[in-house]
């Protein structure tokens, strides 16, 4: 496994291996791996001749009072997870590589998706992630990339900008991993209490409330919304942010369940602020 700091050096391996005819799918993360981003790395592999991995906390994309200087890092843990997966390449840049001259002054305007739900409560999170999946993009080139479902909004966004911005790449969206009780994994997930881990499970059986409704022929997402809330209102450890039904391509608000929607939940639960979701398929 090949490991650079450098952006010229990311850029010079991904090109010589496109130059040699294969094709590379790459994974962005910001470390502190769990089942989720393995599980993006072995969709890579599966799919891809080259996986390559960046992991970089990208300030940028942290507010004033977020988490940036106490987000779990541990760089050599990460290298042998990667390694243990067959990644060939890792991309591990410092912030003075990424951001020479501090934070930039040209930075992707992520448009009016990244102003709701968690734009809403994070402003210029989305604008941050856009301009350094933007940065990465350009240094990868032409590849796949894997995003998991478990940042939805993440994901709706780099699709659009791909396809706003004439990106070379395919997004490929993944599937939520998740502890068999539930949780969906998360980096975050290390700062719950053993009884905040508990409560945390509120927000997946909110969201299979939810989705049984539609099972059961419910078609208003106001419905369905409500009774998501509810679940997640009677679990005293849990302060809920939001509880949305929206639909899976455009991320729009919808009036009716007719097309596939994702329900979307955001709590915070003890010090993490928790994000959920699942597909409502009518
Ligand atoms: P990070 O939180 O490290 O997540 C990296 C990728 O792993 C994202 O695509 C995320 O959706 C996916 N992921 C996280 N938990 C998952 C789970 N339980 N199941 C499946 N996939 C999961 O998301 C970011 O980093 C950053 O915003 C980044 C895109 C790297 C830009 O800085």
């Amino acid at each position: 496994m090949n490991v650079v700091v450098r952006i010229a050096e990311f850029r010079e391996a991904c090109d010589a291996e496109r130059a040699a005819g294969r094709t590379v799918g790459f994974v962005p993360t910001m470390g502190e791996f769990h089942e989720g981003h393995i599980s993006l790395m072995r969709r890579a592999r599966a799919e891809r001749d080259v996986v390559a991995v960046s992991i970089f906390v990208n300030p940028l994309q942290f507010g004033p009072g977020e988490d940036f200087e106490a987000y779990p890092r541990d760089l050599d843990r990460d290298l042998s997870m990667a390694r243990a997966e067959g990644v060939d390449l890792v991309f591990a840049p410092d912030g003075l590589e990424m951001y020479p001259e501090g934070e930039p002054e040209v930075t992707v305007d992520p448009g009016p998706l990244a102003g709701r739900l968690e734009g809403a409560i994070r402003p210029g999170h989305f604008r941050g992630v856009a301009t350094v999946v933007a940065k990465l993009f350009h240094a990868v080139g032409p590849a796949a990339a894997y995003l998991g479902e478990k940042d939805a909004q993440q994901l709706a966004l780099i699709r659009r900008m791909a396809r706003d911005l004439s990106f070379q790449v395919e997004v490929v969206g993944c599937p939520i991993v998740r502890e068999p009780d539930g949780l969906a994994l998360s980096s975050r997930n290390v700062y719950l209490s053993a009884e905040e881990r508990g409560a945390a499970l509120c927000l997946s059986r909110a969201l299979r409330a939810g989705a049984d409704l539609v099972a059961g022929g419910e078609r208003d997402p106001r419905a369905v919304e409500v009774a998501i809330r509810r679940v997640v209102e009677t679990e005293p450890l849990a302060d809920l942010d939001y509880a949305v039904v929206v639909d899976e391509d455009s991320f729009d608000e919808i009036d009716a369940i007719e097309r596939p929607a994702r329900a979307l939940v955001a709590a915070r639960v003890g010090r993490p602020r928790l994000l959920d979701n699942l597909l409502l398929a009518p």
